[in-house]
């Protein structure tokens, strides 16, 4: 390969340095800034999850209070966005939608696009983290046909997110608390997983000079990928395929069809690159998910029987065993948001709701970092030689 390494899916290319997010793929470690997941899950909301992964360190009570506050400022968007919203098919993806409304931001924030303006690109974070919410329950309503409903800010962030997907404007809305930590929870683990294929094309993207809201946009379409961020939605599907074969009888059968070399079936919410042993996120969001099935009474639904009976059956297999294949986040926060109420098309919209906060840490790190350069791989050519061109008329 020349001057070049070859390594296409950047299996062994680290292609930034980051003191961001650190993973131990062997040990099933992730840690944001330094601290487990585990205690951040335990001991911390979202905000104060955000507010870490952007500037560093843990907030105090006071520098939490100032920061809820200011994203709290900027949940409403732009009632223009509306318009451009409903130009959709009421029945278009949340996660088009949700591409779409992103990118379309550098239209209706034009006085904060300036990437490379710091103070610019703070409020940027700040309107995308607020305004997040607000877009993936506009895209739920208009889905459902039903009112937009506005931010009420008394609400904590989650509990606001909550209120604008199930509320209507006629009923009073109390977000139930199990849900609202089960949900904040899912953000706390999807917030940033470094340079996973969503933030390395945000980093490539912004990498060119670009604004943050199209940067984030790109990050936005690529999670959408069932390989990535998609893996929720498409767990869930495969879920309710199983179930309308036959449920539990036919998992045997679906696991044969995932084993065929000719297939190219694969078990949706299982594996992952850098996870090796087991995805730590993975162990803290079944945790939940007991919480939730229990506290719903779930857990006699036939669907979830359906996918406990598919993990036990999937972890004793030597197919999966041997690939070291563990179910993922997207196994369990998948199982998580059907119980809850998320409808399955909205999934991989609340991930990267999620995920938004890690991509901008990402980008501001980048932009900041004097070694950053354009994005620029090379290519291993394996196209025709030289030719000369032949004229239409003489072409064979
Ligand atoms: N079901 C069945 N077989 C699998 C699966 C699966 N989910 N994942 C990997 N394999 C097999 C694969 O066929 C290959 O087998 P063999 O060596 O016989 O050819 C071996 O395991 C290695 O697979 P790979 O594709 O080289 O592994 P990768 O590290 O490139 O892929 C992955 C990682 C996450 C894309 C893959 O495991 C996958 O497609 N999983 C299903 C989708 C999913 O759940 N994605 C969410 C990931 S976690 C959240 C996120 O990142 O957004």
């Amino acid at each position: 390969t020349g001057k070049f390494t070859y390594d296409p899916g950047f299996l062994s290319t680290a292609s930034c340095s980051s003191a961001i997010t650190y993973i131990d793929g062997d040990k099933g470690e992730l840690l944001y800034r330094g601290y487990p997941i585990e205690q951040l899950a335990v001991h911390c909301d979202y905000m104060e999850t955000c507010y870490l992964i952007l500037y560093g360190e843990l907030p105090s009570v006071e520098q939490k209070k100032a920061f809820t506050a200011r994203v709290t400022q900027h949940t409403m968007v732009h009632e223009q966005m509306q318009f451009f919203l409903r130009g959709f098919r009421r029945d278009a993806h949340p996660m088009a939608v949700l591409t779409g409304l992103v990118g379309a931001m550098s239209a209706f924030y034009p006085d904060s696009i300036n990437l490379h303006d710091a103070g610019q690109r703070d409020i940027s974070a700040v309107r995308l983290i607020a305004k997040m919410p607000t877009l993936v329950a506009m895209a739920y309503k208009y889905n459902m046909g039903q009112p937009f409903m506005y931010p009420q800010n008394k609400l904590s962030y989650t509990g606001n997110l909550m209120r604008m997907m199930w509320a209507t404007p006629c009923d009073e809305y109390e977000p139930n608390p199990v849900i609202e930590r089960a949900l904040d929870r899912i953000l706390i683990l999807h917030a940033d997983h470094e340079q996973n294929a969503s933030t390395s094309t945000v980093r490539l993207c912004a990498s060119s000079g670009t604004n943050p809201f199209a940067a984030i946009a790109a990050g936005v379409a690529c999670l959408w990928g069932p390989a990535h961020g998609g893996a929720n939605e498409a767990s869930l599907n495969m879920l309710y395929d199983i179930q309308a074969q036959g449920g539990v009888a036919k998992i045997g059968e679906f696991i044969n069809q995932v084993k065929d070399k000719n297939s190219s079936v694969r078990l949706m919410g299982f594996g992952h690159r850098v996870y090796k042993n087991y995805d730590p996120r993975a162990k803290l969001m079944r945790e939940t998910c007991h919480e939730v099935l229990d506290a719903l009474g779930l857990h006699d639904d036939p669907l979830f029987k359906l996918a406990m009976t598919l993990e036990k059956i999937a972890l004793e297999d030597d197919y999966f065993i041997q690939r070291k294949l563990y179910p993922n986040v997207d196994f369990y926060s998948g199982i998580v948001q059907k119980a809850i109420g998320v409808p399955v098309s909205l999934f991989t919209a609340i991930f990267a709701l999620a995920r938004t906060v890690g991509w901008i840490a990402q980008l501001n790190e980048m932009i900041s970092d004097p070694e950053y350069k354009i994005g620029r791989p090379r290519q291993l050519f394996t196209g025709a030689v030289q030719r000369n061109v032949v004229p239409i008329a003489q072409r064979a």
